[in-house]
């Protein structure tokens, strides 16, 4: 499905976190949103996911979701939100049961999202027995349960290691391949956003406005050769420096509030 964010602001009592965002998701991209901190970030995912409704402007989805789609839109937070008292499968299954399914579909979707995880081996565990990687696929896969049209992703790798950052984000593209989805994906980390975003929109310090939206035009699949470095490097140089002045005033802003 498409979406735009259509001249969005929005104000939490006097102060304003986002100033006049407009951007477009076209159905199947991947578009990452980074920025400094408090920039409001997370508020305008939670204004596309319809949590919180903006101040002005308005957003619009496109298209028909895909067959068996339960939500057209679903969440995978930073800090997991798993419950600690259910096993693998009953997190994911949490999703479903707002929904009146059949036993069997309900069994069904849960097996696919488990398979597609990779976590069909670890489905009676408990979050604890988890480590933190294997934490976050129980979140993706409760995510992906509904086949949703869109995946908001807000930091959805910030609290793994490097490594685990590195498995998921090859697997979490393989989702989306499968799935055909589209995402919003907030990320802090400029490799990341680089290696999964079709389009990313840099954000101001806060009230967050529009800097910039840079485009990717590589292949996902070509992005780790070597005969794209010298590009892939010239796109990170990019971000940086449109990034690098506002988080310094950012950091300074914080520090004397
Ligand atoms: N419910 C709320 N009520 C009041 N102010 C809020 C609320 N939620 C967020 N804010 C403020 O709005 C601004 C934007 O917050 P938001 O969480 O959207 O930023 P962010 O870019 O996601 O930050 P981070 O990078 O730290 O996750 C911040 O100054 C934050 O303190
Ligand atoms: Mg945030």
């Amino acid at each position: 499905m498409d979406l735009t964010v259509d001249n969005i602001s929005h104000r939490y009592g006097d102060m304003t976190a986002l100033q006049q965002i407009s951007f477009e998701v076209k159905g199947g991209e991947i578009v990452c949103l980074i920025g400094p901190s408090g920039c409001g970030k997370s508020t305008l995912l939670g204004i596309i996911g319809g949590l919180i409704a903006p101040t002005s402007g308005e957003v619009r989805l496109r298209g028909t979701a895909p067959a068996g789609s339960l939500n057209p839109l679903t969440y995978v937070f930073q800090d997991f939100a798993l419950l600690p008292w259910r096993t693998v499968r009953g997190n994911v299954k949490l999703a479903l049961e707002e929904h009146r399914l059949s036993r069997d579909e309900m069994r069904s979707r849960v097996d696919r999202a488990l398979e597609m995880c990779g976590l069909v081996d670890f489905s009676e565990a408990l979050p604890k027995q988890l480590s933190g990687g294997m934490r976050q696929r129980v979140g993706i896969a409760r995510a992906i349960a509904v086949t949703p049209a869109l995946l908001l992703l807000d930091e959805p790798l910030s609290a793994l290691d490097a490594q685990t950052r590195d498995l998921l984000i090859e697997d979490l593209l393989d989702i989306f391949k499968r799935e055909m989805a589209t995402g919003v994906w907030v990320t802090h980390n400029l490799d990341e956003a680089l290696r999964v975003g079709d389009k990313i929109v840099v954000l101001s310090r806060r009230p967050g406005k529009l800097k910039k939206i840079v485009s990717v035009d590589i292949d996902r699949e070509k992005r780790t050769l070597p005969e794209s470095a010298i590009e892939m490097a010239r796109l990170h140089n990019e971000l940086w420096s449109l990034i690098k002045e506002e988080a310094v005033m950012a950091d300074r802003e914080v520090a004397h509030a």
